[in-house]
């Protein structure tokens, strides 16, 4: 006898104690704070993982997980399933425009000396938000020949820079902020995808990296854009990310956020400077 729709859902749905389960298991791994609003998304999201991984139904993925070595490959891929990777080409024009006409010239500028720059992307989910920096970048063209330009990608989840490395990316994607201008100069259309252009590809390196764990040494940054992460965090965790940065930060260096984020520096580390269009970030008390 069928059991009919209705049943199956219910049979292939997580319990209150699954979400708590799952909700603590990310929590843990990056920091990330998930309520219940979000149970939709983690069902969708676990139950492409279940079909992908070919266990099958959600209460499976639960099973095979509770009785998995913990932070096995499981747990891995079922916490970077999780990860809200939302984002876009040029994600906040205004910002984009800040960075072409104003930040990154004046960074230029004050490192004409030493042309050296150091640029990261913390957070930097599939590739957009790098990938717009390289592209800027590329516009200077001979500018910035002779120049020793590092521009550092991160983001904890492997899959999900997996995909920013590849650099192909489907309509929908491209169809995200990107103007028609740069997709003609900087892709090549496949059967179903589009591909990023090898120089622009090759100016972002990307690199694992837990913001929520001590990080490795990294050289002292000009610009960062940790933008649209901080708000999943604690206050304490912001903090002690803020903290940590301001010391990876150049004291000159410049931190933007996201759009949604600029109450985020409750911290005292840094002060935002006003631009015409946004506010981006400094280490406080520096001129
Ligand atoms: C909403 S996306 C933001 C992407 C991009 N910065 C933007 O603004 O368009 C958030 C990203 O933060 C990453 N993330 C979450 N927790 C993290 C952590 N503890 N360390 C590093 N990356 C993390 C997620 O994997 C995801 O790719």
């Amino acid at each position: 006898m069928s059991l009919g729709p209705a049943s199956d859902r219910r049979l292939n749905a997580l319990t209150e104690a699954d979400h708590t389960y799952l909700r603590r298991l990310l929590h843990e791994r990056t920091g990330v704070v998930l309520d219940q609003s979000r149970d939709a998304f983690v069902e969708m999201r676990l139950g492409s993982l279940a079909t992908e991984t070919g266990i099958g139904s959600l209460p499976e993925v639960m099973e095979a997980l509770r009785t998995e070595e913990s932070w096995g490959i499981l747990h891995r891929l079922v916490v970077e399933s999780l990860a809200i990777s939302e984002t876009s080409w040029f994600r906040d024009a205004h910002l984009w425009e800040e960075l072409r006409e104003t930040i990154l010239p004046e960074l230029l500028e004050r490192r004409s000396g030493v042309r050296r720059l150091n640029l990261w992307s913390a957070a930097c989910a599939s590739g957009q938000e790098p990938y717009s920096l390289a592209m800027l970048l590329q516009e200077q063209g001979p500018l910035l020949a002779g120049w020793n330009v590092e521009l550092l990608a991160t983001d904890f989840s492997q899959t999900i820079l997996k995909r920013a490395r590849g650099g192909m990316f489907s309509q929908i994607e491209m169809n995200r902020g990107l103007p028609v201008t740069n997709l003609v100069r900087h892709f090549r259309k496949t059967t179903d995808a589009w591909e990023l252009k090898p120089e622009v590809r090759s100016r972002v390196e990307f690199r694992e990296l837990n913001l929520a764990i001590p990080w490795p040494v990294l050289p002292q940054m000009d610009l960062v854009l940790m933008r649209n992460v901080l708000l999943y965090f604690e206050p304490a965790l912001r903090q002690r990310v803020l903290r940590r940065l301001a010391q990876t930060l150049h004291p000159d260096g410049i931190l933007v956020l996201g759009s949604g984020e600029t109450t985020l520096t409750m911290d005292d580390t840094f002060e935002g400077v006003p631009l015409e269009r946004t506010v981006v970030y400094r280490r406080r008390g520096r001129r």
